[in-house]
């Protein structure tokens, strides 16, 4: 059948006009040649309960581990209350991130999840360094998990730790450490569950005071890292390293003297 430009323009009128029930996320962003609606960028947020935020993201870690925990807590909140396309997300991709990416101990899952879904919403880039950087502050200081849920998996006390680091290698050694247990063991897992539950609920935290513009920014860096910044890193003299991560968390041997490397260079 040969549709006339009429027939066609009235059937992409009503595919992106009618904004019934489930299609309403998408709502007035054009459409695809078939007349599918495209999904317009950023995705749309709604306020979430950090608290059920939480929980979410512990149950679902059984399914697809940390990175997949934190990301489909959210939106499967979304998807219940607005359907597409929220989704048809392959939220089964996030998977990917467990154990600090296939197991590489890099970035932390939870915080890698937490930090796409804020790329998912936010569009420009100051506003995602700005967020993004809350939260992995936020990680990187806090004695963590917090989160202690209803019905435990493994129901025993968690030690507390601080990571100094956003980095999966270093997070779950270092809590290995304070709580005796060793790696690939049940409450290992079930850390990473009760931290995947509790980076879930600040992200959202941190969605919901930008989103209702009370976002301001409560952490900084440590205070070594803020010494060593202004030589080493953007804008600096020697700009010679990239990052914010905790520096001392590996480079812990420096003498004090080396903070007076400028000095004696520029004589
Ligand atoms: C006053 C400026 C200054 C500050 C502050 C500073 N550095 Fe440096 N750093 C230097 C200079 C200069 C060098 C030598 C660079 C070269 O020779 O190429 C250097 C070299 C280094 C090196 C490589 C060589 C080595 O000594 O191991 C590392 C790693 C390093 N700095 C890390 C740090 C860290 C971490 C901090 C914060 C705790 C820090 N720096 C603070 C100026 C500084
Ligand atoms: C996860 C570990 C880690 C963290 C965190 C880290 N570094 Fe490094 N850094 C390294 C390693 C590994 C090297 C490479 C050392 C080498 O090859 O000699 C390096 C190299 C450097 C160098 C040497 C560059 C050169 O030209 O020789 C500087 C300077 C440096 N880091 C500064 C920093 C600063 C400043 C921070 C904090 C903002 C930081 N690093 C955080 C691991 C780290």
């Amino acid at each position: 059948m040969t549709l006339t430009r009429r027939e066609v323009l009235g059937a992409v009128g009503i595919a992106a006009g009618s904004c019934a029930l489930s299609s309403c996320a998408m709502e007035g962003m054009g459409s695809f040649q078939d007349g599918t609606p495209k999904p317009v960028f950023p995705w749309r947020y709604a306020e979430l309960d950090p608290d059920i935020t939480a929980q979410r993201a512990y149950s679902n870690y059984k399914k697809g581990y940390c990175m997949y925990a934190t990301f489909k807590s959210v939106t499967s909140q979304l998807a219940d209350k607005y359907g597409e396309p929220y989704r048809s997300f392959p939220v089964n991709m996030m998977i990917y991130g467990a154990g600090g990416v296939a197991g590489w101990g890099s970035l932390c899952g939870a915080v890698n999840g937490s930090a796409a879904l804020v790329g998912l919403f936010v569009k420009k880039e100051d506003e995602i360094k700005q967020l993004v950087d809350e939260l992995f502050l936020w990680y990187q200081q806090t004695e963590l998990p917090v989160y202690v849920p209803q019905k435990p998996a493994l129901n025993i006390e968690i030690a507390r730790s601080v990571s100094s680091s956003v980095l999966c290698h270093v997070s779950c050694t270092r809590w290995c450490k304070v709580s005796g247990h060793k790696t690939f063991t049940n409450p290992q897992k079930e850390r990473c569950k009760r931290l995947s539950a509790d980076t879930a609920k600040k992200t959202v935290e941190i969605l919901n005071a930008h989103f209702a513009s009370r976002f301001s920014a409560a952490l900084q860096h440590d205070e070594k890292t803020r010494q060593c910044m202004p030589c080493h890193t953007k804008g600096s003299k020697l700009q010679n390293t990239r990052g914010k991560m905790e520096c001392n968390s590996c480079h812990s041997s420096l003498a004090d003297e080396h903070m007076n490397k400028g000095n004696e260079q520029s004589v």
